[in-house]
C-alpha cells in the first residue's frame, strides 16, 4: 500500500502538468497575434513609436519623404488654400507651407521678388542650411522689374515666364488626342475689346499705346478696367472676353516669351485674341499659328482695324480663327487670390524631381540681357 501511495501523487502531478502545457499550448495559440491579420494596439504602438522618434512634428509616413516647400511671402498678399495645388493641378509632390518655423527644415524656400525689401533684411536669417535650395520667384517682365543689389548670387533657381528659367510657368494649351468637333462660338455683341488694369507710362505701355491712338481712329473699342474707370468684378472676365469677337492681348512691354494670361483668356473662352508682343514666332512656341492675329503681321494699326472689320462681315473666315480647337484645348487661368497658384504649384513638383546641386550667378546679367 505505501508504496502505491507513494507513486499515485507522483502520477497525478504528471497528469496535471502535461494537461497545464496543452492548455497553455492551446491558450499561446489560440490568442497570439497573426502575421497577416495583426491586432490594433500593435499598429498603434508602432505608430506611436515611429512619430515620436521624429522629434514635433507630425507628418504622416507619407508627407515625410515629400520635400519641404517653404513660402516666404505670400505673393501680392493674395492668401490661396495651400491644398490647391493638389485639388486643383493634382500635384502633390511636396509639402507646401508658409509656416517659417519650418525654415531649418524647408528644402527650398520660394522667395518673390517683388516682396524683397531694398535693404535686404526681410530675407531669411542666416545661416541658410547646406542642402536648402532657394527660388528666385518672379513674373513681370525686365521693363517691369526692380534691380534691388545684393541678390546677384543668391539663388539656386529661378521661377520666369521665361523658356529658359529653371522652372518656367505657363499654362499650356493641351492636346486633344481624338478631335472634337463640339465647339460653339459664344453670342457676340461686342466687335472689339480691351481690359486696361494698369495704364502707367513706367510700365513700359508706350508701344502699345502708340499703336491704340491710330488703331482706334478706324474701329470701336469697348474699354474695360482700372485704368478706364470701369472696373470689372473677376466673376465677370470670362463672360466679358466672351462677349466679343475680338480681344486685344496687348502686352505692356515686350519680351522674349513674354506673353501672358492676356492671350489664355480669349482662347479659352472662344474669342480671337489681337496680340502685340514678342515676334510671331514666338508666339508660336505656344500657340497655333491660326488661333490668334498678330499686329506685326499687318503694316500699320490702320490695317489692324480693316482686316478686323472684314473679319467682321466674314463668317466663314471669322471661323477660321476656332479650327485650332479641334485638336488642342485652353484652359481658363485662375484669377485673384489664385493667380499664383500655378507657378507655386509648379516649383513644388520641381523641387520634389531636382535634387541636383545648382547655384545662379549674375541673375540680373540673365535676366535683362
Ligand atoms: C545654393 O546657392 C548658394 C548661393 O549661390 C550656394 O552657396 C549654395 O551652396 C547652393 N546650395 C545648393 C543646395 O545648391
Amino acid at each position: 500500500m505505501s508504496s502505491t501511495n507513494g507513486i499515485l501523487p507522483c502520477r497525478l502531478g504528471l497528469v496535471v502538468t502535461l494537461a497545464g502545457i496543452v492548455c497553455l499550448s492551446i491558450m499561446f495559440f489560440w490568442f497570439s497575434p497573426s502575421p497577416t491579420c495583426p491586432p490594433q494596439f500593435v499598429q498603434q504602438v508602432q505608430h506611436y513609436e515611429s512619430s515620436s522618434a521624429k522629434s514635433s512634428n507630425s507628418l504622416t509616413d507619407t508627407a515625410e519623404n515629400k520635400p519641404i516647400l517653404l513660402m516666404w511671402f505670400w505673393p501680392e498678399d493674395f492668401r490661396f488654400d495651400l491644398n490647391d495645388c493638389k485639388n486643383i493641378f493634382n500635384i502633390d509632390s511636396c509639402l507646401l507651407t508658409v509656416d517659417q518655423s519650418l525654415y531649418s527644415d524647408a528644402d527650398a524656400v520660394l522667395i518673390y521678388h517683388k516682396s524683397i525689401s531694398w535693404d535686404l533684411s526681410n530675407l531669411p536669417p542666416s545661416p541658410r542650411p547646406p542642402f536648402q535650395k532657394w527660388i528666385w520667384f518672379h513674373l513681370e517682365s525686365p521693363t517691369n522689374t526692380q534691380k534691388k543689389p545684393g541678390l546677384e548670387n543668391l539663388f539656386n533657381h529661378t521661377l520666369s515666364y521665361r523658356q529658359d528659367a529653371d522652372i518656367f510657368t505657363r499654362l499650356h494649351l493641351t492636346v486633344r488626342k481624338k478631335p472634337a468637333d463640339d465647339f460653339v462660338i459664344p453670342k457676340k455683341d461686342k466687335l472689339v475689346c480691351w481690359i486696361v488694369s494698369n495704364n502707367a507710362p513706367v510700365t513700359g505701355v508706350g508701344a502699345r499705346n502708340t499703336f491704340y491712338q491710330e488703331f482706334s481712329k478706324h474701329i470701336s473699342v469697348t474699354m474695360f478696367g482700372k485704368a478706364y474707370a470701369s472696373h470689372l468684378d473677376h466673376k465677370d472676365y470670362y463672360p466679358t472676353i466672351a462677349s466679343c469677337k475680338f480681344y486685344l492681348s496687348f502686352e505692356n512691354s515686350i519680351h522674349k516669351d513674354y506673353i501672358t494670361e492676356k492671350i489664355n483668356g480669349p482662347l479659352s473662352v472662344g474669342t480671337v485674341p489681337v496680340v502685340l508682343g514678342p515676334p510671331r514666332k514666338n508666339y508660336e512656341n505656344f500657340y497655333p499659328r491660326d488661333s490668334f492675329i498678330h499686329v506685326q503681321d499687318f503694316p500699320d494699326p490702320k490695317s489692324v482695324a480693316e482686316y478686323l472689320l472684314q473679319l467682321d462681315k466674314d463668317e466663314d473666315a471669322y471661323r477660321r480663327y476656332f479650327d485650332w480647337r479641334k485638336y488642342y484645348s485652353a484652359t481658363p487661368h485662375l484669377l485673384q487670390q489664385q493667380e499664383f497658384d500655378l507657378p507655386i504649384c509648379t516649383a513644388c513638383d520641381y523641387i520634389a524631381k531636382h535634387k541636383e546641386y545648382k547655384e545662379i550667378h549674375d541673375l540680373y546679367e540673365w535676366y535683362f540681357n
